[in-house]
């Protein structure tokens, strides 16, 4: 089995948008307002006076899309354009400066630089505290690109080290690498029959994350009748961690697999996958998590001092495969219980080579929306559970970061932007 040694964590390059955050000091909260204006309000698509405005911004819009061929969402979603784009349009400057209602049209279009929205911004990387709600601006969806209102975005841990500054992202940032919410608007070459649809998946920057009321993003699951946002949020991450992991695995129906994490937002997914196939599964938790362990249908383990003794009591017919998910130095017991590596992979271990182990990286270039549909489908079904321990409202997303960094919680943390 190939060892892939290739870090996890959001490694989606930061883009262009990136750079139009302002630092919470930067933020203005007392936007200058041009004579007969009403103030912009903090509320996304609430723009006092637009719809006086709407007619005239929307010929303004079709016209430059016909004279000038550019790609740029229309209707509503006009408000996006920025100040530069419209007036680096030949003659619109021009045009803007004479007719009254394409001046407003202008002001129009200067206002879109307040079209603010509301995230957990981190100015400087550190401690809990570093993350604070602040004013940033809505992102604009990019070609195929949708525009996601966030209803619920999940906490994990990976989040946790990117807060600190483990993975070195730009600040300022808004991190977040899973949501649930509403597809708002298109960016050019995606079908507008998504706007309103319920979405599930992962914001294409790791700086314009889901800690936010909107996202950005082309990678996403739809959210079945039936589940709630915040069941949809804790599964996108686990869901496709898992089903990668298990998938470089081979297993066969009637097989035992041991879990380690089994209790966490990937073990549980995990578990529930290998159920699924007709594997038997030996779930590695802390004793606080084993009825919901055996409830995913896992024989439940307790990890600590004498686990490769316990696994084999509770697999007396022995072991053909682990999955680490825990990442709490248990390779080794690992490999004495099958005798081997060969058939064992961990999502969390970055000492997986040392022990010859194979190491599954996430990323960009390898997310999977499908298993996170099946778990969706699953889930509405009655056959699949996304536990929840608690959701936060943004402004306590470091009380959030806190709960989760105990690596004890009884289900997904979840943030409601
Ligand atoms: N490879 C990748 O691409 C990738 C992607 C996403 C996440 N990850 C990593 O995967 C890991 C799990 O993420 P998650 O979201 O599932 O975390 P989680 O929901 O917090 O779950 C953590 C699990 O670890 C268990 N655990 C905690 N301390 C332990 C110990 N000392 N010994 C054994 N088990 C222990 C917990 O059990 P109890 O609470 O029941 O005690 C729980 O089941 C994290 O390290 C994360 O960074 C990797």
């Amino acid at each position: 089995m190939a060892v892939i040694m290739r870090p996890y964590g959001p490694d989606s390059p930061d883009n262009a948008r990136d750079q139009a955050f302002k630092s919470p000091s930067m933020v203005s909260t007392a936007p200058v307002l041009n004579a007969g204006e009403a103030p912009a309000t903090k509320a996304m698509g609430d723009i006092p006076g637009r719809d006086a405005c709407l007619p005239a911004r929307s010929r303004l819009a079709n016209k430059s899309l016909t004279a000038y061929g550019t790609s740029v969402p229309i209707g509503p979603e006009v408000m996006y354009w920025t100040k530069r784009d419209v007036t680096s349009l030949p003659g619109l400057r021009e045009r803007a400066r004479r007719s009254t209602p394409q001046r407003k049209c202008r002001r129009l279009a200067l206002r879109r630089r307040r079209i603010i929205m509301k995230a957990a911004v981190i100015a400087s990387f550190g401690e809990p505290s570093v993350l604070q709600v602040a004013e940033a601006p809505r992102p604009v969806p990019g070609p195929g690109q949708v525009l996601v209102r966030v209803h619920a975005a999940g906490v994990n841990p990976a989040e946790i080290l990117a807060r600190a500054g483990a993975f070195r992202l730009r600040a300022p940032a808004i991190i977040g690498f899973e949501f649930a919410g509403v597809v708002e608007a298109v960016g050019p070459g995606v079908d507008e029959g998504v706007v309103g649809d319920r979405v599930a998946g992962w914001p294409d920057s790791a700086t314009q994350g889901s800690y936010a009321e909107y996202t950005v993003s082309s990678n996403f699951a739809t959210i079945p009748d039936g589940v709630s946002f915040e069941e949809a949020a804790a599964t996108v991450i686990g869901a496709d961690n898992a089903a990668r992991a298990l998938g470089l695995m081979n297993l066969r129906p009637g097989e035992t697999l041991v879990v380690t994490g089994a209790s966490g937002a990937l073990g549980s997914a995990a578990v529930q996958f290998a159920r699924q196939r007709g594997v038997t599964v030996i779930g590695v938790a802390g004793t606080a998590n084993a009825d919901f362990v055996r409830s995913l249908g896992a024989t439940p383990v307790a990890h600590g001092p004498g686990l490769v003794d316990r696994i084999r009591a509770a697999a007396p017919g022995g072991v053909d495969a682990a999955l680490d998910t825990a990442g709490k130095g248990l390779l080794p017991a690992l490999v004495d219980l099958l005798g081997g590596p060969d058939r064992i992979v961990t999502l969390a271990d970055r000492d997986a080579a040392q022990h010859g182990v194979a190491f599954s990286a996430g990323g960009s270039e390898n997310r999977d929306r499908g298993p996170v549909q099946e778990a969706l489908n699953l889930i509405a079904a009655g056959a699949w559970t996304a536990r929840i321990d608690r959701s936060f409202p943004l402004d306590e997303a470091a009380d959030a970061h806190r709960l989760v960094a105990t690596g004890h919680t009884h289900g997904k943390v979840i943030l409601i932007p």
